[in-house]
């Protein structure tokens, strides 16, 4: 069976080619820009390439009884709408995807707005959304023969790629920047066998040396710049949609790093539409930290006509970016569904990602920048009380323990850093105490905690 209907089209000039035909950096010879997966044959109305709407969401709904090993993945379960492979029976899969969307009860009371859900993508297999993409990035690179893959990364991207490469039997090759990456994901990585190589230089260093190394070795990139990992990576916009029967919310809410995510999404929002899936398409928007926020700058400055690289600071080590490879990708999805780029300071992600810790959530960090977003878009006006938002928490709270354990210590913010919000972060901090073995003791505890 060939499953193969897509070709790549550059993003900046437009210019088509095979997949066969990408470079090994996967920047287009005409014009250097990146470049998506299309699918000529969704494009004619009536032609037996494109997808019947109705069909599909039965199909889809049928597999979730399936017993087959490819309909237990979130991913694959939508492979119509992912024909990237010459054979499906290539897809390597840790049964990704299919992460469950919340309802995040207290702080929707605390907003006023009715309709609030976290899409928690760090359920996934190795703890994050990254996971969605792998599986499919990977799955053509063992279709495809490679025996090397290898990634830059902020931590995420190398654990799943890791995971991935060891499933699919290949060798795989990790570039990180030393100290910058928490330890949980660095760990993952090990575990699965990835060659690390911990550099004196930042993600965005890691990303400019690994570009080089892949044009001097058959090594394949698996970093965002591979439209494959975007293909998987917007599946999680066909779960969302199908958790709202089919009507989309009407604002999603990303993290923005290196701008992958949210471009992904968007595709995936924007192919549902195309197809006749969904009747409109959800606002999007991006959040940044504030010490990495080369996206909100551009926007403000140029309109996204261009992009200033940074030297990125922020705790939340997974989007610490400065010159985002997917910019335009993510400027351009969020001006076209009317979305917005903010950013967001240190104690706000802190405040944010305890206040998901205290609904029985979690997350790491740079996905609690969304609930922050959120917060100032509520004040100022942006959101209504009566709009349905998802939040997509990017990774699972485990993966950044010592980023906790700082903030319910106290040793996480500095005094400046704090200002305005002490009183929050006090109600929200909660300390391991060292308590005597008595009963006495343990009970007094309790009291001291009470509210
Ligand atoms: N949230 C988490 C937890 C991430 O790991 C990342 C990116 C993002 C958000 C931002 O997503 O880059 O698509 O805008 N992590 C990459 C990595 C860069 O190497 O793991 P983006």
């Amino acid at each position: 069976m060939n499953d193969n209907l897509h070709q790549l089209r550059c993003f900046g000039c437009g210019a088509r080619i095979s997949g066969a035909e990408a470079q090994p950096d996967f920047r287009c010879a005409v014009c250097g820009d990146l470049f998506e997966v299309e699918y000529p044959g969704w494009s004619q109305p009536q032609g037996h390439d494109r997808p019947n709407p109705g069909a599909l969401k039965w199909l889809w709904r049928e597999r979730r009884c399936s017993s087959e090993s490819l309909d237990h993945s979130g991913v694959w379960r939508f492979r119509e709408l992912l024909p990237i492979l010459e054979s499906f029976g290539n897809a390597v899969t840790l049964r990704e995807g299919n992460t469950p969307l919340y309802p995040l009860t207290r702080a929707s009371k605390a907003l006023g707005i009715d309709q609030l859900y976290a899409k928690h993508q760090g359920m996934n297999p190795t703890g994050s959304f990254k996971d969605t993409g792998m599986t499919a990035a990977m799955s053509v690179a063992k279709e495809r023969g490679f025996e090397w893959v290898a990634c830059a990364s902020t931590g995420n991207t190398s654990a799943a790629m890791a995971a991935y490469a060891a499933r699919a039997g290949l060798r795989s090759l990790v570039l990180i920047p030393e100290g910058k990456i928490a330890w949980g994901k660095l760990s993952q990585a090990m575990d699965y066998g990835a060659v690390t190589c911990q550099l004196k230089a930042d993600f965005d260093g890691c990303l400019t040396l690994l570009t080089e190394i892949v044009k001097q070795a058959p090594i394949y990139l698996l970093n965002s710049v591979n439209p494959y990992r975007l293909e998987g990576q917007k599946t999680p916009a066909f779960e969302i949609a199908e958790a709202f029967d089919w009507n989309v919310p009407d604002h999603l809410i990303v993290p923005g790093g290196n701008l992958g995510n949210s471009s992904a999404l968007g595709k995936g929002f924007r192919e549902m539409k195309e197809l006749g899936l969904v009747a409109r398409m959800p606002r999007i928007s991006v959040i940044q930290a504030a010490g990495a926020n080369p996206l909100v700058r551009s926007l403000a400055e140029s309109h996204g006509a261009a992009l200033e690289p940074m030297e990125a600071h922020t705790r939340a080590t997974a989007i610490r970016i400065g010159n985002p490879a997917s910019w335009r990708k993510a400027a351009r999805i969020i001006q076209d569904t009317g979305g917005w780029c903010l950013d967001v300071t240190e104690a706000e992600i802190a405040v944010a990602k305890a206040e998901l810790g205290a609904e029985g959530l979690g997350c790491e960090p740079a996905s609690a920048v969304t609930l922050a977003g959120l917060k100032k878009l509520r004040a100022q006006g942006s959101v209504a009380g009566g709009e349905s938002v998802v939040l997509v928490l990017t990774g699972h709270t485990l993966k950044d323990a010592d980023y906790t354990i700082d903030f319910h210590r106290g040793t996480l913010l500095g005094d400046e850093e704090k200002a305005g919000l002490e009183t929050e972060i006090d109600g929200l901090r909660r300390n391991a105490q060292v308590v005597e073995a008595t009963a006495g003791a343990v009970l007094a505890a309790m009291k001291g905690n009470a509210g």
